[in-house]
């Protein structure tokens, strides 16, 4: 699949995707109502609720979960294709210490069905939100960047499976939730098989 997401669209959510320090409050960005979830949910921190069906490939929406900025990307073909020639530039490329549910364990796509990629969009190091990068293209940050996460805190990189680069501060991968499929169109953030 090639990457032919609508320029102007992307730069949308660029600009109105990321969310600021965690500790300054979320910003949630009302992309689709129906993304976000009930008040009740949210006042409970239980299992929220998502509709996948219109993220188009190469974007990002987030998610609110227990107070935490969740973000959901469909990624291309290409995006997955550069994950493992990333393994030599990472601090953790199989993600041994990172904090995953087990079925996630083994896989560098670090997702259920590859093309979707869940994650908790809360630094590892010191509680920032990253920004979504998805180009692959240099960056000022990163001459060799093939998408990802950064973090402008303290500069702290990760690819597009969240795995954070060497000479980050971040010590370890971003921190995957444990989630569902209900359907083709609906995911559940917090809650698994196993836990269901
Ligand atoms: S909080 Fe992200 S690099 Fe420090």
């Amino acid at each position: 699949m090639t990457e032919n997401v609508d320029k102007s669209r992307r730069n949308l959510l660029l600009s109105t995707g990321a969310v600021g320090a965690v500790g300054a409050g979320f910003a949630a960005v009302p992309f689709i109502k129906s993304w976000l979830p009930s008040e009740r949910a949210k006042a409970a921190g239980g299992p929220v609720k998502a509709d996948i069906s219109k993220i188009e490939p190469g974007q990002m929406i987030n998610v609110l979960w227990r107070g935490q900025p969740v973000f959901i990307v469909n990624r291309t073909q290409e995006q997955l294709d550069v994950l493992a020639s990333l393994n030599d530039r990472l601090k953790d490329p199989n993600s041994e210490t990172a904090q995953q549910p087990e079925y996630i364990n083994g896989t560098i796509s670090r997702a259920r069905k590859d093309e979707l990629f869940v994650v908790i969009g809360i630094c590892t190091h010191l509680g920032c939100s990253p920004k979504f990068y998805p180009d692959l293209v240099p960056q000022q940050f990163d001459s060799e960047w093939k998408g990802g996460f950064f973090c402008p805190c303290h500069s702290s990189r990760f690819d597009i499976s969240g795995r954070v680069f060497s000479g980050s501060p971040a010590s370890r991968n971003l921190d995957i939730p444990p989630y569902m499929f209900l359907d083709d169109n609906t995911i559940v953030i917090g809650e698994d098989q196993e836990a269901a």
